[in-house]
């Protein structure tokens, strides 16, 4: 039996009862959660990642919803758990929900909700980052720096890449895949390959109406192109970075033959999920190929690094930080409680999860819906007209 957590309490006196398994950023979530006659409980305990036994002490007896955490294991257990309590709504606090067994959650009726939209272009922008990182090796130059070892201009000393001209490759060129796709061809005037299931249009579209207006002012224009397959963007994108979401499809994705593929001095980022890359093969290539950069967001083992990683010179690793800006994690937290509290409240499901704008508006109420429930159609959840 699990000890119990600790737990902050707002509105003790509220109707429907609401856990959080985590503090989240902001308080505009629980202002609007205890508008609505919800008793906000908050679990404070000091632990990054709570165990199975420790959301279900949380749940207790009566839960009307909980809003949860991508590090947390939601399956049959914690579903039938939250039903038990009677509850019918979870959110995670993220746009990938690989952590939630939506068919456990249709099988007790739970509707489950995500956050869209609002981490797009702080996802993107990281991505952006950790390639001009990879490119112009800042962080080995900064190390180098701070160790004291500057001793003078030299032309060789921390050569890296050009981006301007070269192409950018995106696998997954869904919400993020796209926004970090423009932010390289706009910003660094990068020709595009993409791979997707899907065709993408509007990049499409954008990439072609910014190639003819570098034409116009006489720069050499950029080019799209959508590959038939994943392997001719590995082949040939100088810089390649992957937002697919997690499933069986992308699992090891990027495994030992397709880096082969790569060019000997590509950059490879990744800002979706740890596993849709086989680290141990990243690992053994990083270590055979010094001339090949990653950046990564994201581990297979999370929080754990794969052995020699943490070793590795042309590495750049950072802690899952990609949503990481103050009004997109508010901004999560916002869309999270509001998906609890429309299930709750009996509301409908907006109809366009791409569009979550009128949910973050601070000066305005939010619309009388859940933004974003993945398992609506499964549920036969009503869908809002606005
Ligand atoms: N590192 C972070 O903090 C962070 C933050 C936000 C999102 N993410 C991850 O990014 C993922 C993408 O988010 P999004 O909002 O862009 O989702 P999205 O659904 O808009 O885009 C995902 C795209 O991947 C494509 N896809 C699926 N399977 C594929 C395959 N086998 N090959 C190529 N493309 C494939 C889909 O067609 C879709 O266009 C999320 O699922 C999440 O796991 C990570």
């Amino acid at each position: 039996m699990a000890k119990p957590v600790s737990i902050e309490v707002w509105n003790p006196n509220g109707k429907y009862r609401v856990v959080s398994t985590k503090p989240m950023p902001g308080t505009r979530w629980i202002n609007l959660l205890v508008e609505q006659d919800c008793r906000v409980e908050i679990c404070t305990q000091k632990k990054t990642i709570l165990s199975v036994e420790d959301i279900i002490a949380l749940i207790g007896d009566k839960c009307d919803g909980v809003i949860g955490q991508l590090t947390e294991d939601w399956g049959e257990t914690l579903f039938s758990a939250l039903s038990k309590a009677g509850g019918k709504a979870f959110s995670n606090m993220a746009v990938g929900y690989n952590n939630v067994d939506v068919n456990a959650a249709n099988k007790y009726g739970v509707a489950v909700g995500n956050t869209p939209g609002v981490l797009t272009e702080t996802t993107a922008e990281l991505a952006a980052s950790l390639s001009l990182a990879a490119a112009r090796r800042i962080v080995e130059a900064d190390e180098f720096m701070r160790a004291g070892l500057y001793d003078g201009w030299l032309p060789n000393l921390y050569v890296g890449n050009l981006l301007k001209g070269q192409t950018v490759g995106v696998i997954g060129a869904g919400r993020i895949g796209s926004a970090y796709a423009r932010m390289m061809v706009e910003g660094f005037k990068m020709n595009l390959i993409y791979f997707d299931l899907y065709q993408s249009t509007r990049l499409e579209k954008f990439v072609t109406a910014y190639g003819e207006f570098l034409k116009a002012n006489g720069e050499q224009p950029v080019t799209w192109k959508r590959a038939s397959s994943m392997d001719e963007v590995l082949q040939q994108a100088d810089v390649i970075s992957l937002h697919p979401i997690l499933d069986k499809t992308t699992y090891h994705l990027v495994n030992k033959e397709r880096l082969a593929l790569m060019k000997k001095e590509a950059i490879l980022i990744n800002c979706s999920r740890g596993p849709v890359i086989d680290e141990v093969a990243l690992v053994e290539h990083l270590k055979h190929n010094p001339m090949f950069r990653v950046g990564l967001d994201v581990f297979e083992d999370e929080p754990y690094m794969k052995p020699g990683l943490g070793d590795m010179k042309n590495a750049i690793v950072v802690p899952h930080i990609a949503s990481a800006s103050k009004w997109t994690r508010e901004g999560m937290a916002t869309l999270a409680a509001l998906n609890v509290l429309g299930k709750i409240k009996g509301y409908p499901v907006w109809s366009d999860p791409n569009r979550v704008e009128p949910f973050l508006n601070e000066n305005a109420r939010p619309p009388a819906a859940a933004p974003s429930i993945v398992n609506a159609k499964a549920l036969g959840l009503p869908v809002s007209k606005l």
